[in-house]
C-alpha cells in the first residue's frame, strides 16, 4: 500500500488522533509489509512491458498492481485518494475559472482530458461521471468535460478500472461510445505512438485563437496528474523530463494539473517516522516512502518552466520565453482534517501535500 498512502502518511498522526487509523491492516497490506524488500526488486508478470525510455520503476508497478483488488475499497489502502478525491475537482475548477483570458464559450462542455497514472481510476472516474449524456445539454458540469483518456502502465489496475466503470451504466455508455477510455499505457508510449499531424492538436477552447499548425503528439486541453510524480523511475527519467513530457501533452491555453508531496523536515517526520512505525501506531510498511523521490513546490515550478523552454508544448521550435510570459502557475497545500476531511490550506504547501497547476502559455 506503498503511494496510495504516500499522500496520506503526512496524515497519520491526525488520523490516530481521531481514534482510527487511516487504513486497517488488510491481508495484502500486512503480506506487503512483509514482501517490501522483494517488491523493490522483483518485476510483476502483470506489469505491462514497456519502452527503454519509460519513467515506470518495475518495484513501483509491482507494488501498485498488488493493491488493485482493494483499490475501491473506500476503507482499504487507497482510502485517503477516495478521501482527497473531492478536492481534486474542487482545485480544477478554480484553474479553469483562473483561466485568463476567459473561455469564448464557457457554456459547453468541450473539454478532452487526459489524467495520466489514473491507478483504479478515482479521479478518472468521477471525471467521466460528468461528461454530459447529452452533447447539447444547457449547462455543462463545472470539468467541462467532453472526454476523458486515462492510462496507467499497470495492467491489473486498468482492469480494475475498467470493471469498475462498467458496473455504472452512465459511466459504461461513455465507455462504450469512446468519450471515456482506460488505456494500459505509459505516457512515453502515447506521445511515441501517436501519429504526427498538422491536424493532431487543434486550438483548445481555453485558447483564444487556434494554435499554430504542429508536428506534435495529441494532445489534450486538461492533463492531471495526481500522486504519480514522487513514482516515477529515477534511473530511466527525472521530473524535469517526466514533466516536459506532460506538457507536450498538453495544447496551448490548456491545464497541466497535479499533486505530490513535500520534500521538507516535517514531511520527513510525518511520512517516513511516524507513520512507518510498526502498526498499529504506523499506517504504512516500513520502508513504503521514498522521501527523497518527493518534490518541493518551487522545484516543480522550476521544472515546468524548464520544460516549456524545451519545447514541452510540443511544437517544434516553439520553446522559449513566449510560452513562458503566457504561463499561469498555482499552487495550494492540502490538509486533512478528522471529521472535515481535506482541506485546502493556502500556506501549507511545506507540511506535505499539495496540489499544483501550470496553465501553458497560448
Ligand atoms: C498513488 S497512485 C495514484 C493513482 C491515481 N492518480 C489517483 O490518485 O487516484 C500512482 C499511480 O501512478 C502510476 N505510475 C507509477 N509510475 C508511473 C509512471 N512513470 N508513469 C505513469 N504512471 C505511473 C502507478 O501505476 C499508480 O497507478
Amino acid at each position: 500500500m506503498a503511494a496510495p498512502l504516500r499522500p496520506m502518511s503526512n496524515l497519520a498522526p491526525r488520523l490516530l488522533l481521531a481514534g482510527r487509523p487511516a487504513t486497517r491492516p488488510t491481508r495484502t497490506t500486512l503480506l506487503q509489509h512483509h514482501h517490501h524488500h522483494e517488491r523493490r526488486t522483483a518485476a510483476t508478470p502483470q506489469a505491462r512491458t514497456h519502452s527503454t525510455t519509460s519513467s515506470v520503476s518495475a518495484s513501483e508497478l509491482t507494488h501498485f498492481s498488488a493493491l488493485a483488488s482493494s483499490w475501491w475499497d473506500p476503507m482499504g489502502p487507497s482510502r485517503i485518494l477516495h478521501l482527497m478525491n473531492p478536492l481534486r475537482h474542487e482545485f480544477i475548477a478554480s484553474c479553469l475559472a483562473d483561466s485568463s483570458p476567459s473561455p469564448s464559450s464557457p457554456a459547453k462542455a468541450d473539454l478532452h482530458y487526459l489524467d495520466i497514472g489514473c491507478g483504479g481510476g478515482i479521479f478518472a472516474e468521477s471525471l467521466a461521471r460528468t461528461i454530459p449524456t447529452d452533447p447539447d445539454a444547457a449547462a455543462p458540469t463545472p470539468t467541462r468535460a467532453a472526454s476523458m483518456t486515462a492510462i496507467d502502465p499497470s495492467t491489473n489496475l486498468i482492469q480494475i478500472a475498467r470493471d469498475h466503470a462498467r458496473m455504472d451504466p452512465a459511466v459504461d455508455a461513455h465507455l462504450r461510445s469512446g468519450k471515456f477510455k482506460y488505456l494500459n499505457t505509459t505516457l512515453e508510449d502515447v506521445l511515441a505512438t501517436t501519429p504526427s499531424s498538422s491536424t493532431s492538436s487543434p486550438s483548445s477552447p481555453l485558447s483564444p485563437s487556434p494554435s499554430a499548425p504542429t508536428a506534435s503528439p495529441k494532445q489534450y486541453d486538461m492533463v492531471t496528474l495526481f500522486e504519480v510524480l514522487e513514482h516515477i523511475d529515477p534511473q530511466t527519467s527525472t521530473p524535469l523530463t517526466f514533466l516536459t513530457n506532460c506538457l507536450r501533452a498538453l495544447k496551448p491555453g490548456g491545464w497541466l494539473i497535479g499533486s505530490t508531496i513535500s520534500r521538507t523536515l516535517p514531511s520527513f517526520l510525518l511520512n517516513q517516522v511516524v507513520a512507518e512505525a510498526p502498526w498499529p501506531i504506523g499506517v504504512v510498511p516500513r520502508g513504503t516512502h521514498e522521501w527523497s523521490k518527493f518534490v518541493n513546490p518551487p522545484e516543480v515550478r522550476a521544472w515546468l518552466q524548464e520544460g516549456l523552454m524545451r519545447g514541452g508544448d510540443g511544437v517544434a521550435g516553439r520553446g522559449g520565453q513566449g510560452l513562458l510570459e503566457g504561463m499561469q502557475w498555482r499552487c495550494v497545500g492540502a490538509v486533512y482534517v478528522p471529521g472535515f476531511g481535506w482541506k485546502m490550506v493556502p500556506g501549507s504547501e511545506d507540511w506535505g501535500n499539495y496540489f499544483w497547476a501550470v496553465r501553458k502559455g497560448v
